[in-house]
């Protein structure tokens, strides 16, 4: 695990950018026939990396023009076009500024009707998700409380895509993107914490002070469903960027700064 401490969340951005960009060219070297998948993350933290992408995107330095993204995770229940659905997020901060094709957006389903429709909607997606020969990239947020995708504390460390019901502090935490907390749906469908450890590379991006305790107890706590972010502890391939404020927990940071120096 790579941990990055950066001063300003847009130096985080900028970082984050670099490690995602090395990731789909790595993606490309290893499969040169197929597009690229990126795993893909809503919530405020990963909007400034999306802005570098886009950029990079611009520049001619990126081209998603054949790429595959995949979201973590959907509310169940909101219309469709609902402004706030991850979906139409996704379409909104990724599809158009970084010209990922609507089409090979893919979202968990959460209109199912009854619990039978959602959980053959959930099941289908880790089997969509191998149908594309995996995710390359999976970009991550960590919520106040340590939730990853929309994976709660208590969640399986090896569960897959499913229906969970969202705790009373996510929903408060969400509650500013609806105009009233009733509006915030109470379930979801999200990846599971064994889907996303099956992606290659995980970047998970935190700033400000409000993910300080979760992202110490994600990277130097135990691993455990307690805090359902601590998976990157176990995935080959995980780099954490963090700025000053979301790193102010962190006990090893001496040993860090010290390996992001390079040999
Ligand atoms: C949301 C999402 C997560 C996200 C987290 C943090 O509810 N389901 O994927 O990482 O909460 O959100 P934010 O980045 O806005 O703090």
């Amino acid at each position: 695990m790579e941990v990055l401490v950066l001063p300003t969340p847009a130096d985080v951005a900028r970082r984050a950018a670099e490690v995602v960009l090395e990731g789909l060219a790595a993606a490309g070297r290893a499969r040169p026939e197929a597009g690229p998948v990126l795993g893909l993350a809503t919530g405020s933290s990963p909007l400034g990396l999306y802005a570098e992408l886009a950029a990079a995107v611009r520049s001619g330095r990126l081209d998603l023009s054949r790429a595959t993204g995949f979201a973590l995770d959907e509310y169940v229940g909101l219309p469709v076009g609902h402004p706030q659905s991850y979906r139409e997020v996704l379409l909104r901060e990724v599809c158009r500024p970084l010209g990922l094709a609507p089409e090979r957006l893919h979202v968990p389903d959460g209109s199912g009707r009854t619990e039978a429709e959602l959980v053959a909607a959930a099941a289908d997606y880790d089997r969509r998700i191998r149908a594309a020969g995996g995710v390359d990239v999976q970009i991550l947020g960590v919520g106040a409380n340590g939730h990853l995708g929309f994976n709660e504390p208590g969640s399986s460390l090896s569960s897959r895509t499913r229906v969970k019901r969202l705790s009373d502090r996510t929903r408060l935490d969400n509650a500013r993107f609806f105009d009233r907390l009733d509006d915030v749906p109470t379930h979801c469908v999200t990846q599971g914490l064994g889907t996303v450890l099956e992606a290659r590379r995980l970047v998970l991006v935190a700033s400000g002070p409000a993910k300080a305790s979760a992202v110490a107890a994600a990277l130097e706590g135990p691993l455990s469903a307690s805090c359902p972010a601590s998976v990157l502890q176990w995935h080959a391939d995980a780099t954490a960027v963090l700025d000053e404020e979301a790193a102010a927990q962190l006990r090893n940071r001496d040993y860090y700064d010290a390996s992001a120096a390079g040999l």
